[in-house]
């Protein structure tokens, strides 16, 4: 079957009802999942976590995926900066993890680079014919943020971020986003495809049964879905008390600022294509899905509580209380999406139905078609 032909999608292009899923050789094709780097991951914007992960000049940390090696900075005068993580000397990375410095100064022949990317120092070069520093700095790529998100593009192409997400900073903006600080960043290596884990984030159906004796003695009305304007779809549901804790667990309470539905329930957002918000009404969780190769996918997790709640002497103590649920049921979900991923390898895989519950699967299923199959940017 080749992977790349419009013809052999017929059956997810139609609407939910009478629709199929993608056939099993999307979630774990090298081809299909090279098309997916290069039509999709390095088109558009995608979510490193939160700037407080960067708070100072000569603070970095790194991030990357397929072909891409960023290192993410905060130059002298505070600005964000996205720099490729590879020498202009012979190619090497400057520097792998996270950390705290003042320059970049390469392992192999100790060029070195200023915060901004410029290169300030090349040992040893003062022979060589018409070398000026000014012409190798590192290569520049997009980052911007939005109350107190990261984000960065590859593409010099893809819209500015504000449009990438439309109107979604207008319809969170009682949230507060901007003035929260992560209390924790968890990684999360899960041998899945990427799309594996993301459709499950933004569907309900399997919560009976995957998250039965943890969140689903929780009563939950889902509510009609918030259509909006931006690269984003987004799912709410009414209940009573918090989505973040187990049961019977002592949380903060509700975030002051709350009114109307974002008081009495739960978001759930995905901005295309990485980045998955739960938006409970006391905590802010926001998970980064990392493709490393089509059957392999970093999962990161960032968790969010309005800055006041860290004076509070009994935050490590509550705190505790929504780490332990997300370790038991971001597990949960990490185990199911390793078993679905072993399944779609078998020989005899072959695309199933959707439940009208599963809308959003199909709607990510069909973006992801429209970029690989190269719809989009004809139409455009
Ligand atoms: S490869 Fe970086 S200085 Fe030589
Ligand atoms: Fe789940």
């Amino acid at each position: 079957m080749n992977l790349l032909d419009p013809t052999a999608y017929e059956a997810v292009r139609r609407p939910l009802e009478q629709a199929h899923g993608l056939p099993p050789a999307c979630y774990h094709d090298a081809g299909f999942h090279q098309r997916e780097c290069d039509t999709i991951f390095t088109q558009g914007w995608l979510m490193v976590g939160r700037t407080d992960r960067i708070p100072d000049p000569g603070d970095f940390c790194t991030v990357g995926f397929g072909d891409v090696s960023l290192i993410l900075t905060r130059a002298e005068d505070g600005s964000l900066q996205a720099l490729s993580n590879t020498c202009r000397h012979r190619g090497a990375p400057l520097v792998k993890g996270e950390g705290h410095c003042r320059a970049f100064s390469c392992p192999y022949h100790a060029w070195t680079y200023k915060l901004d990317g410029t290169l300030a120092a090349a040992p040893g070069m003062q022979d060589t014919a018409n070398f000026n520093l000014a012409d190798y700095p590192l290569k520049r790529v997009r980052i911007d943020s939005w109350d107190g998100f990261m984000f960065v593009c590859v593409s010099e192409d893809a819209p500015p971020l504000a449009q990438w997400l439309g109107d979604l900073p207008e319809r969170l903006a009682m949230y507060g986003f901007g003035t929260m600080r992560t209390a924790r960043r968890v990684e999360y290596p899960v041998a899945c495809n990427w799309k594996v884990w993301v459709e499950n984030f933004m569907e309900g159906y399997h919560i009976p049964s995957v998250h039965r004796s943890t969140i689903s003695r929780q009563k939950v009305v889902n509510m009609p879905e918030e259509p909006g304007r931006g690269e984003y779809t987004a799912i709410y549901e009414r209940h009573e008390g918090t989505r973040a804790l187990l049961q019977g667990d002592e949380g903060f309470g509700p975030i002051e600022t709350l009114t109307g539905e974002s008081s009495l329930g739960s978001r759930f957002i995905l901005i295309y294509p990485n980045a998955m918000l739960a938006i409970a009404n006391d905590t802010m969780w926001c998970f980064e899905a990392w493709p490393e190769g089509p059957l392999r996918t970093k999962i990161v997790l960032s968790s969010c509580f309005p800055a006041e709640r860290f004076e509070r002497p009994d935050f490590e103590r509550l705190a505790s209380h929504y780490f332990k649920r997300q370790d038991i049921v971001v597990g949960e979900d990490n185990d199911i999406a390793e078993w679905q991923q072993a399944g779609l390898q078998s020989r005899h895989a072959s695309p199933g139905r959707f439940s009208v519950k599963e809308k959003i699967v199909h709607a990510l299923d069909n973006w992801v078609l429209d970029r690989v199959l190269g719809i989009r940017e004809k139409q455009s």
